[in-house]
């Protein structure tokens, strides 16, 4: 039995070492997550208040390793957004009736635009940005030098905030674009274009504008988008992609037999215990199970249901 244990203890070693090498691939490992540049952003823009002034714009330095993000910041009050909106925070247009969850007083509104950084963060295999990410996040105003805030979520209840993209990239014809909306944990939805370079949304979050590229020649000339970053499929990272699937499917093959390997193993042991079994009642016919009872060994049946007690057991 010790070479069988000793196998299990391999396959549980074998399936955790995949598992490790499966999530330390997942993520990209040279840039932050898109979830985490959000919060480093947030503190950037709050570092632009210097004796802020309500529903003013401000823009706030980013440092160089971020080059080519911009970053803009605008205090209201959360009544003030209700009732009057914001025309015109750079590329939104808000409408009355956005509603705050949960309640705060006052409020900052985070403009992100991502540049040339947009596909670095929010990579979409198979689209084509035509015009940079643009964000729109909101956080509590109450300490203007707090770090690592969460999100303040936000509804539009009357009309939807749209978003006025300027220098869209032109559309590669024959391609139908599409409006791209990440929410806060990176999935991407599309939606229609309102009209040829405007978005609509309802919520918070990671808006641009993209064409489906699948079976696209790559690599336009580079001056067709001012903003644009660099083309998300490059045909270095799809062969990437490629032998990532490949690797998938043949590690996943190379599991499933050693999976089934194991599962004969388990049933061929299983079965000679059984027969082991087997012949030992052969031997000994009806056993005689002893059982505790009190201080004394007693024989009892197969079956049998009530257990045998001693009298004085039950004399109070
Ligand atoms: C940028 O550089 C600073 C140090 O100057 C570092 O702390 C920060 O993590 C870097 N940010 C990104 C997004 O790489
Ligand atoms: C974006 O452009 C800036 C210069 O404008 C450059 O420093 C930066 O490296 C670029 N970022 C990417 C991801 O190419
Ligand atoms: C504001 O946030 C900063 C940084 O997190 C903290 O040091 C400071 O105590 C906070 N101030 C108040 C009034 O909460
Ligand atoms: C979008 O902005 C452009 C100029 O920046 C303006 O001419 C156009 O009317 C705007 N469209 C909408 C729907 O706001
Ligand atoms: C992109 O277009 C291809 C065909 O051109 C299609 O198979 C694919 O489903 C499309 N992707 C999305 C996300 O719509």
């Amino acid at each position: 039995m010790e070479s069988f244990q000793g196998f299990i203890i391999f396959i549980t070693f074998v399936v955790l070492l995949s598992a490790y090498q499966y999530k330390a691939q997942s993520p990209g490992s040279s840039t932050i997550p898109a979830k985490q540049l959000d919060s480093v952003l947030q503190g950037y823009g709050f570092s632009a208040f210097v004796r802020p002034h309500t529903g003013v714009i401000y823009d706030a330095n980013v440092p160089v390793n971020l080059t080519g993000i911009k970053v803009s910041v605008l205090r209201l009050r959360s009544g003030s957004l209700l009732g009057r909106g914001v025309h015109s925070f750079k590329e939104f247009d808000i409408p009355v009736g956005v509603w705050v969850h949960p309640y705060v007083e006052r409020l900052v509104f985070v403009y992100q635009n991502l540049g040339n950084w947009s596909s670095v963060y929010y990579p979409l295999p198979g689209f084509r940005y035509l015009a940079p990410v643009l964000s729109l996040l909101i956080y509590d105003a109450a300490n203007l030098s707090a770090t690592n805030l969460p999100e303040i979520d936000f509804v539009a209840s009357k009309l939807p905030i749209s978003i006025n993209f300027t220098n869209v990239a032109p559309v590669p014809s024959g391609l139908t674009p599409k409006c791209v909306w990440f929410n806060l944990d990176g999935s991407p939805e599309f939606r229609e274009l309102v009209t040829d370079n405007v978005c609509s949304t309802y919520r918070q979050g990671h808006f641009s504008i993209v064409v489906n590229s699948t079976g696209l020649a790559p690599s336009p000339a580079p001056s067709a988008g001012p903003n644009v970053g660099p083309i998300p499929v490059r045909h270095k990272s799809h062969n990437s992609t490629v032998w990532k699937i490949v690797g998938g499917v043949l590690g996943g093959f190379v599991i499933l037999v050693l999976a089934a390997w194991l599962l004969g193993l388990l049933l061929r042991y299983t079965q000679k215990k059984k027969v082991a079994k087997m012949e030992q009642h052969a031997e000994v016919g009806e056993t005689l199970r002893m059982a505790r009872v009190g201080n004394a060994q007693a024989p009892v049946a197969y079956g049998t249901r009530t257990q045998p007690m001693l009298e004085n057991e039950y004399v109070a």
